[in-house]
């Protein structure tokens, strides 16, 4: 079957992402531009910034993923882009520049579910012998979602378990912020995981935060961040950086910990349906966290000690946000013929 390259746009939250990939699995460029700057100062991401910052943004990004792909448009066979979930205005970005591309140009167009993307990016960068095999299961972590998914299919997923309150990363982002880090470069979720890192001399034991709703396949976040802000509001004075980085450690620790048993929860109940997934694909901001990566492997070895389930991470910088998934996702469409309407409408609010 002949070579298709594709043109990927994402712009669902604050990363302004182009990136070129072909239907043998190479990625020839992929462009992020990063918004952390932008809007750290509001403690979160703000709407109007972001896509006034797409808009800045995404033409220099289109460019730059075909120079490094050293292609040009007429090169491109397909366009993709993310359809949703997402910020509405700051789809807009990506998808109005699709489609305009698709349309001026005449190549076919596909608008992908981000979430989707996200679950499917290790089909491409898994090395060829060690691909998960549907169906697998996958833990989605966030900024936007805590989800625990069945794989069945490139376009079928199971809703598993997903959060009744806030999402992960942005317990991450909110606990950050209370104990007054700042961002880095790599943002709070990132700034929180290495200020738990910091050699310390002395730490207070300042207990351990408890996994809500035992035995429910359901996460939930926002009691946990509420505990630390009540914590800190039940304390006299400015805390030491002891017991600040106690604080912190006690959070990632009770945050890991309701990963892998709502994860090995989840394998639990398929198990007794007779679906024993052999491959756990984690991806999203959080999976990131090194800390998260060692509890996790630790969790499904206790699970399940004679057959290894193997743990599968993106490379980071396909595990948050990129265009190199959105290209990905939308390969098997390409290749088949199932193309998009140049019409097609947003979907800011999306299932999966
Ligand atoms: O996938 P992502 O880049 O964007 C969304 O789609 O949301 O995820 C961003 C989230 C943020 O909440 C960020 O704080 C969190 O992932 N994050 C982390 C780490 N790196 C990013 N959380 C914990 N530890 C990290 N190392
Ligand atoms: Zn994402």
């Amino acid at each position: 079957r002949a070579l298709f390259t594709v043109l990927a746009l994402e712009s669902s939250a604050d990363d302004t992402c182009a990136a070129v990939v072909t239907s043998s699995r190479q990625i020839l460029s992929n462009v992020v531009v990063k918004q952390h700057d932008l809007h750290e100062g509001f403690g979160g991401i703000h709407p109007t910034v972001a896509i006034e910052a797409h808009q800045r943004n995404m033409p220099g990004a289109v460019r730059r993923a075909l120079e490094n792909a050293k292609l040009t448009m007429q090169d491109i066979d397909g366009i993709a882009f993310t359809r949703g979930p997402g910020i509405g205005g700051c789809l807009s970005v990506g998808s109005n520049a699709a489609k305009c591309l698709a349309a001026a140009l005449n190549k076919p167009l596909i608008g992908v579910h981000h979430m989707q993307a996200h679950a499917l990016t290790p089909l491409l960068t898994a090395p060829a012998d060690r691909i998960p095999e549907f169906p697998f299961i996958t833990l989605l972590i966030s900024g936007g979602h805590t989800l625990l998914l069945l794989a069945t299919s490139q376009t079928s997923f199971d809703v598993l378990a997903t959060t009744a309150d806030e999402s992960v990363g942005r317990s991450f982002d909110k606990v950050a912020r209370l104990l007054g880090l700042s961002w880095g470069t790599r943002g709070p979720g990132a700034a929180l995981e290495d200020f738990c890192r910091r050699d310390i001399a002395s730490v207070p034991d300042v207990g351990s935060f408890p996994v809500p709703m035992a035995g429910k396949l359901a996460f939930s976040y926002s009691c946990l961040h509420s505990s630390i802000e009540r914590y800190l509001a039940g304390t006299q004075g400015p805390l030491t950086e002891g017991h600040r980085v106690a604080l912190a450690r006690a959070f990632q620790d009770a945050a890991a910990r309701q990963l892998c048993e709502k994860l090995t929860l989840g394998l639990e109940r398929l198990s007794l349906r007779n679906i024993n997934p052999r491959h756990v694909v984690v991806s999203g901001g959080v999976a990131s966290n090194l800390f998260l990566r060692t509890r996790l492997r630790a969790a499904l070895d206790v699970y399940s000690p004679d057959v290894r389930i193997e743990l599968v991470f993106p490379p980071l910088e396909l595990c948050t946000d990129n265009a190199v998934m959105i290209g990905w996702a939308a390969m098997h469409r390409f290749t088949s013929g199932d193309y998009d309407d140049y019409s097609i409408d947003l979907r800011a609010k999306w299932d999966i």
